[in-house]
């Protein structure tokens, strides 16, 4: 990590105090997909007491209570033609075929199931008259498969898995901040983190290792992410291990944010969730142009997210955004007791503002949301660290080029189900080799964190951080082009060098998290500028203005990984095949039909 070494380039000699903490799984984040792992590890006969889920925040405060449209699964509620080959045709459509679809598959076809199991575990789904899980329309998929809780779906799953956990008798820490994984020969071995109540340093001494901490676009000036969660942490772990990114060009702009100089700074940036649009809400210029009819007359709002996210862009870029700097959405035309039904949430925020969502129209502009890149994994889930396992929004694969809306929850139990099912076979097996004492191995980073911490350097890793935003929202958002990514990776160069001199305070204060998070920051800023520089054309949520077509040639994963000290090797991945069951719902080419709605 960057930040590490004192300004003379010296490190204290001394390793620091620290806790050790053995258990035989260690999974860093505690939101849905880590929580969903730690499940069905104790379900499949795991002790409780081998595992410990570690989070940043308090328990039960992830970033997964803020994903609130819904979570996607073939249960056909409404349109019994859904089936999951339909839903993965969908997925591999929208992504613009670099997913990877064994990875999809998996997603798609576990995801009625487990859609029940989380039903039968208590989780309030909004239901039909008739009882069942209702379903909503969601952007570019084909059929309404999107279940949800009013609007406040990854906030009533969240609550539904911590509620299963404890009773499980799951352990769990809060505010402990991973900085650092250990590997040994090719293995994980624990992690490094401090706590950040106490400012202790704490060793885990892990066999298994699973990565569930997030994806990275908090990195951006606009995000629909709390400023301290989604800030790389997940992938630059991985990467600094020596595990390959994939694919971390594609960063999804969801284009219904809240607009800061209409409602706040705090708010800027916040989801209005897709599901306004789902439930028939409409975009509208300045002019009160209702504009999609331009850019997709068939699918209008609920075209993929990235072409609604392109198209308000335009629109403002054009000069027919509101005064503010937006447009409008508007859902004043449906009822107010279905708003309050179906968007509560919403409904109530809005209210605090002063808004009447019965009434007007809120201002919108797009807001970096989602990183479809990240960890490159194999069909469990593991990396190529043996035992080191990365899932969720840390993990590469299911959404290629661009994520359908409800997707990412689904993501995070199917793959929380799948690496927890592979991580409890290993455990059967009693083989794993001895090696050194986990203390020993984290000695250097022990030291490094003793170095950050009480810094006495000249730059606030605030206000570095706040720099990093501002240079990847300009130089790798919406609309790139060579000119820009060049830029961009010159303008980072400048801001390594004052994060090698920064100011810090103690290992409690904000200043030593956000000198953490810029660490690994810059890793990842990197990783997506050389990407979004060597993929010279336009797919999904990557659109270099200077290559606007789409090259059939880069229909492969681009892979960015450590060459030598500080470098980085960039590389490509070939794609695998669809089933063939899936092959003939994408030969069937099925839809949206957005006129269904009206
Ligand atoms: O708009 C939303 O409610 C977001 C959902 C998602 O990203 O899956």
């Amino acid at each position: 990590m960057n930040p590490t070494t004192n300004r003379d380039g010296s490190l204290s000699a001394a390793t620091p105090e620290h806790e050790t903490v053995e258990r035989r799984v260690l999974v860093v984040g505690a939101g849905a997909a880590g929580a969903r792992t730690a499940i069905e590890l104790v379900e499949r006969g795991v002790d409780p007491e081998d595992v410990l889920v570690v989070g940043k925040r308090a328990h039960g405060d992830a970033h997964t209570t803020w994903a609130r449209g819904g979570i996607n699964g073939a249960l056909g509620t409404h349109d019994p033609e859904d089936d999951p080959t339909i839903h993965a045709a969908d997925t591999l459509d929208e992504g613009h075929h670099v997913n990877d679809p064994a990875k999809v598959e998996t997603v798609t076809e576990r995801m009625p199931a487990l859609l029940r199991e989380l039903d039968e575990w208590g989780m309030e789904f909004s239901r039909t008259e008739d009882g069942r899980i209702d379903q909503r329309y969601f952007g570019a998929q084909s059929f309404r498969r999107t279940a949800f809780a009013g609007d406040y779906t990854g906030e009533a799953m969240l609550d539904t898995l911590v509620d299963r956990a404890r009773a499980l008798d799951i352990p769990y820490r809060e505010n402990v901040f991973v900085s650092s994984l250990l590997v040994e020969d090719g293995r994980a071995r624990g992690a490094v983190g401090t706590d950040l109540d106490t400012g202790e340093f704490v060793v885990f001494d892990a066999d298994v290792v699973v990565l569930a901490a997030g994806g990275y676009t908090a990195l951006y000036r606009r995000h629909s992410s709390r400023d301290d969660e989604n800030t790389g942490d997940g992938p630059a772990l991985a990467y600094l291990a020596g595990v390959p990114l994939m694919d971390v060009e594609f960063v999804q702009f969801h284009p219904t944010g809240m607009v800061g100089r209409r409602y706040g700074e705090s708010w800027d940036g916040r989801l209005v969730t897709e599901a306004v649009r789902g439930e028939g809400g409409r975009l509208y210029n300045a002019d009160g142009e209702r504009f999609m009819e331009r850019y997709s007359p068939d699918q209008m709002e609920l075209d993929a997210r990235d072409v609604v996210a392109r198209a308000i862009a335009n629109e403002i870029a054009a000069g027919r955004g509101t005064d503010h700097g937006g447009v409008y959405l508007d859902i004043s035309h449906r009822d107010r007791s279905f708003i309050e039904e179906r968007l509560p949430r919403m409904y109530e925020r809005f209210a605090d503002l002063g808004v009447d969502l019965a009434e007007e129209p809120v201002e919108v502009a797009p807001t970096a949301h989602y990183g479809m890149g990240g960890v490159r994994v194999d069909d469990d889930g593991e990396t190529d660290v043996d035992g080191l396992y990365a899932i969720g929004e840390t993990m590469a694969g299911v959404h290629g080029a661009n994520r359908l809306g409800g997707n990412s929850l689904a993501e995070t139990v199917a793959y929380g189900a799948v690496t927890g099912e592979a991580v409890a076979e290993r455990l059967d097996d009693p083989s794993a080799p001895e090696g050194d004492d986990a203390a020993a191995l984290a000695a250097g980073h022990l030291r490094d964190l003793g170095a950050i911490a009480d810094r006495d350097g000249t730059h606030d890793p605030e206000a570095l951080l706040e720099d990093l935003r501002e240079l990847l929202w300009d130089r790798a958002g919406i609309l790139r082009d060579g000119d820009d990514v060049a830029a961009g990776l010159s303008a980072l160069e400048t801001l390594r060098e004052k994060a090698d001199d920064l100011a810090v305070g103690a290992a409690t204060s904000r200043s030593f998290e956000f000198a953490l998070n810029l660490g690994f920051g810059l890793v990842v800023a990197d990783a997506i500028l050389r990407a979004a520089e060597r993929r010279t054309e336009s797919r999904g949520a990557h659109v270099r203005t200077d290559y606007p077509e789409t090259d059939p040639d880069l229909r492969r994963n681009i892979v960015v990984e450590q060459d030598g000290v500080g470098g980085m090797r960039l590389s490509t991945d070939s794609i695998g095949t669809p089933s063939d069951a899936v092959q003939d719902a994408l030969d069937a080419g099925y839809e949206l039909d957005y006129h269904q709605l009206e």
